[in-house]
């Protein structure tokens, strides 16, 4: 089992203890990498601690359920929580220490002043229906990212938007941290791998497939412009009366922003829908000739 820290104070000596057994065993500088999670860990998230092993010898797991991203709407307590049952995913992945603080370590003050703005893009897709979502997704990442200072961090493909702001904050703020993303991990039938997947009853679970239908639809029409792919995506979410698409949208991958009808080059259609009462969101790179 990977060695737990629950405190703040934990996790850094952990860490700085690690790092100097490595240099007295002959590691010259021996690099942190960086996953972070909500916890109810799946082979998607496998996949990230995977890759984050390549790229430290010192690999960290947060499992923190975060108040701050999740809207009035949203139920919080919903949410997944079995530290027990993440630790035994864990155990064999090679994951040097788990960071597991309570919502009290991180916001000692309940909630934060401060807080990182994401600015237009985080107010599109995602953010325009969980408002303030990302807001609390990046000043989350931000303290986790002062807390463990690591070398690289290791996101997911699948939270593509999330990825994008990520990202763009590292960038935008200075951090020394470089990012790495790792392709969705999907079902032998094309759904993604999602935390949320175990809310899908029966029904649902066959249903939950037309997110990655439409994707592919997306991507064989690309060569027809971007209007064909709506279309094409269109038709094919209305034959599943299981699901209601929140949106499809087709942008650009260097800005996030919808491409222009006249766009041509690399472009990523997201979608988000709910399949009975649980929403699911996928994406897929596309080419638009
Ligand atoms: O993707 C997630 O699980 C969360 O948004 C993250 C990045 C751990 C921040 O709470």
């Amino acid at each position: 089992m990977p060695v737990v820290a629950e405190t703040i104070i934990g996790i850094r000596a952990l860490i700085a203890e690690e790092k100097a057994r490595l240099v007295d065993a002959g590691t010259m500088s021996p690099r942190v990498a960086f996953v972070a999670t909500m916890g109810a860990l799946h082979a998607g998230h496998m996949a990230l601690v995977k890759r984050a092993r390549k790229r430290g010898e010192i690999v960290v797991v947060s499992i923190f359920v975060n108040p701050t991203q999740f809207s009035p709407t949203e139920d919080l307590s919903r949410y997944p929580r079995d530290l027990a049952a993440d630790l035994a995913t864990l155990e064999g992945s090679g994951t040097t220490f788990v960071f597991a603080p309570t919502p009290e370590e991180i916001y000692p003050h309940a909630t934060t002043d401060t807080v990182v703005s994401a600015g237009r893009v985080g107010g599109l897709f995602e953010g325009r229906t969980r408002a303030g979502h990302f807001d609390g997704v990046l000043t989350v990442v931000a303290k986790l990212a002062n807390i463990i200072r690591p070398d690289v961090m290791v996101f997911g493909q699948k939270d593509a938007q999330q990825a994008f702001l990520v990202n763009r904050m590292l960038s935008d703020l200075n951090f020394p941290i470089s990012l790495e993303v790792v392709p969705t991990v999907r079902e032998d039938d094309g759904l993604a791998l999602s935390s949320r997947n175990r809310f899908l009853d029966e029904r649902e679970r066959r249903a939950a497939i037309v997110l990655s239908h439409m994707l592919e639809a997306a991507g064989s029409a690309a060569d027809l412009g971007i209007d064909a792919v709506i279309a094409a995506a269109q038709s094919v979410s209305m034959g599943e009366p299981l699901v209601t698409v929140d949106y499809f949208g087709v942008v650009n991958p260097a800005t996030f922003l919808p491409v222009d009808d006249d766009y041509r080059g690399p472009a990523t259609a997201i979608v988000a829908a709910r399949v009975g009462a649980t929403r699911l969101i996928d994406n897929e790179g596309i080419y638009l000739a």
